[in-house]
């Protein structure tokens, strides 16, 4: 089954609108010669409008970094999936690895996202990833176990190919030290045979993304790899030739 590439920029909290507005002037008219790749924007919640409205004649997807799991309420500082909607966002990233360890979210959280994400009618980008000591320990696989049962323990069996994963080794993340593409496949490539656990086939067309300082020097590479559909790109998405220039490494696979 061939698997669409989606090359995703986290931008994480940086840029303002003036400087959203600024990276589409000078990366839109770079970004259209792929397209067979798909490619998202996942700017902070301020610039969401502007980068929706000056993307929308463009293929470029928006995307945001997170959301709350319920519509409306008393949830101060959160932002819902139909507020999200209505800016004309179409994706969102949930359990980033910044989010679990620096404000606490956790599994079950997440657990309730990822419906409330898709029943908005939002594409959910769920990132799952190991901790440096944990892979010392040799615990890679039971996290991403862990992880992978109970984010997607809301979800039907039928449902597991709307979603897109994002696989981020911790520590590789602003680090500048980004796995090895054979890490970086075995680990994918796990995921996929814990998802084809629940069901074989819909687990092959499940898009799972790499990511962890990837630039444009270590894009094709890690891109190469059969099991690896795409990259969450965090420091090198801010930049708009940098981010060009990782699309246009990823290799053309041959249709289905
Ligand atoms: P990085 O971030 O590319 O800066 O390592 C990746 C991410 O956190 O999604």
């Amino acid at each position: 089954m061939s698997r669409r590439l989606l090359i995703a920029g986290n931008w994480k909290m940086n840029k303002t609108n003036a400087e959203a507005a600024a990276f589409l002037d000078a990366f839109l008219p770079e970004a259209g010669g792929r397209p067979d790749v798909e490619v998202a924007i996942c700017p902070t919640f301020t610039a969401l409008r502007t980068v929706t409205e000056r993307t929308s004649e463009s293929p470029v997807m928006v995307g945001a970094q997170n959301m709350h799991e319920k519509e409306s309420g008393a949830f101060t500082g959160e932002v819902s999936a139909p507020m999200l909607r209505e800016l004309g966002v179409e994706a969102v990233v949930l359990g980033h690895s910044e989010r679990r360890q620096l404000f606490g979210e956790t599994d079950i959280a997440i657990q309730r996202k990822v419906p409330a994400a898709l029943a908005a009618g939002l594409l959910p980008i769920l990132c799952v990833g190991e901790t440096e000591t944990e892979r010392a320990a040799g615990d890679t696989e039971r996290k991403l176990r862990q992880q992978i049962q109970t984010d997607l323990a809301e979800l039907a069996d039928e449902r597991l190919a709307v979603v897109t994963i994002a696989y981020e080794l911790i520590w590789a993340i602003g680090t500048g030290n980004t796995a090895t593409p054979e890490q970086a496949q075995d680990a994918v490539a796990f995921v996929r045979a814990l998802l084809a656990g629940r069901d074989a086939s819909i687990a092959e067309g499940v898009r799972i993304l790499y990511g962890g300082s990837v630039t444009r020097d270590n894009a094709a590479e890690l891109l190469g790899q059969p099991d690896i559909d795409g990259a969450l790109v965090g420091g090198a998405s801010l930049d708009p030739s940098e981010f060009a220039a990782i699309i246009a490494q990823a290799p053309r696979r041959a249709p289905e």
